[in-house]
């Protein structure tokens, strides 16, 4: 019994660099802890712009593993609350992208953003791929999942975004993954059939009060990945506080499928809208201590 013990600590925990590393799902696997991997053939865009390719913070990146740290609870305000003035969801002609109507403006704080800041919500957008196996920007552990979304943060002290992203500590991210299920996840049905209204680029519609409710259940306090990273479009700024929820939600592929219809700026459907995974470099990717999830 010992023994068994014995081994699975071993199997689960590692020391490197001083570090406790606990792998998210699994336990450490060291063949998975590879620093440097070069990433640049797989699939997904490749940006262009002013930091995307001599950054060495960028976005966005496989999370192999974890480093627990006390980190107080990540307070997410707003975003999943019942809305009566609805939403605005816009075809950018990229992707779809989500605003609030009206107010107060969601906010993000705590965790592990800097202490007595405050991050207000700017919009919410998805990523989603060719196919539902490699369909967001992030992965875990090498896998991924068939649709991302982004709710884009800006501190409260920048008065925008564009002087947010001048600075290293300008956003805050929150990403979900959504994995493919085999049924429709109905509870996405105050969105998805309302991507059929703005299929051209420029359009927008309303979404329900209760569009966004699904969140509530995804969301946590301390079920997250944290690691400091960059936009993964434009310039590749490198001022993102990323968090990467580690709750899924399921979406069917013909959910999916949907956003598949968006015409894009080109005039063709927009088949894909994610980065290919970039280099961890010298980054620590946080999570926190304790499953301390009941109390989120
Ligand atoms: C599943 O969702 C898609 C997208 O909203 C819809 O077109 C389809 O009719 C739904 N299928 C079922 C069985 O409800
Ligand atoms: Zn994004």
């Amino acid at each position: 019994m010992m023994y068994k013990w014995a081994t699975i600590i071993a199997l689960c925990v590692v020391q490197i660099n001083g570090y406790v590393i606990v792998d998210p799902e699994l336990g450490v696997d060291p063949e998975t802890l590879l620093p440097n991997v070069d990433t640049s053939g797989i699939n997904g865009l490749s940006a262009t712009g002013l930091y995307c390719n001599t950054g060495t913070r960028q976005s966005p990146i496989d999370i192999p593993y974890c480093v627990q740290k006390s980190l107080s609870a990540l307070r997410i305000e707003g975003h999943g609350d019942v809305r009566p003035e609805g939403f605005t969801m816009l075809n950018t002609g990229s992707t779809a992208q989500i605003s609030y109507n009206g107010l107060p403006v969601p906010t993000l704080s705590g965790g592990p953003l800097p202490k007595d800041s405050t991050y207000e919500f700017v919009q919410a957008h998805f990523h989603w791929g060719n196919d539902n196996v490699e369909g967001t920007e992030h992965a875990i552990h090498d896998t991924y999942g068939a649709l991302e979304i982004h709710f884009v943060h800006r501190k409260s002290t920048y008065n925008d975004l564009a002087t947010a992203i001048q600075h290293s500590d300008g956003l805050a991210v929150f990403g979900i993954i959504f994995s493919e299920q085999e049924t429709n996840n109905t509870r996405l049905d105050k969105i998805i059939p309302n991507l059929a209204n703005i299929i051209t680029e420029g359009t927008t519609t309303t979404l329900d009060e209760d569009a966004m409710v699904w969140l509530e259940e995804v969301i946590s306090a301390f079920q997250y990945y944290n690691y400091p990273g960059s936009l993964t479009t434009g310039d590749c700024n490198e001022v993102v506080n990323w968090i990467v929820m580690k709750r899924k939600v399921g979406i069917s592929a013909a959910q999916v499928a949907k956003f598949r219809n968006l015409i894009g700026k080109d005039g063709y459907p927009i088949e894909e809208y994610r980065r290919h995974v970039q280099n961890l470099n010298n980054r620590v990717i946080k999570c926190a201590r304790k499953d301390t999830s009941r109390f989120h």
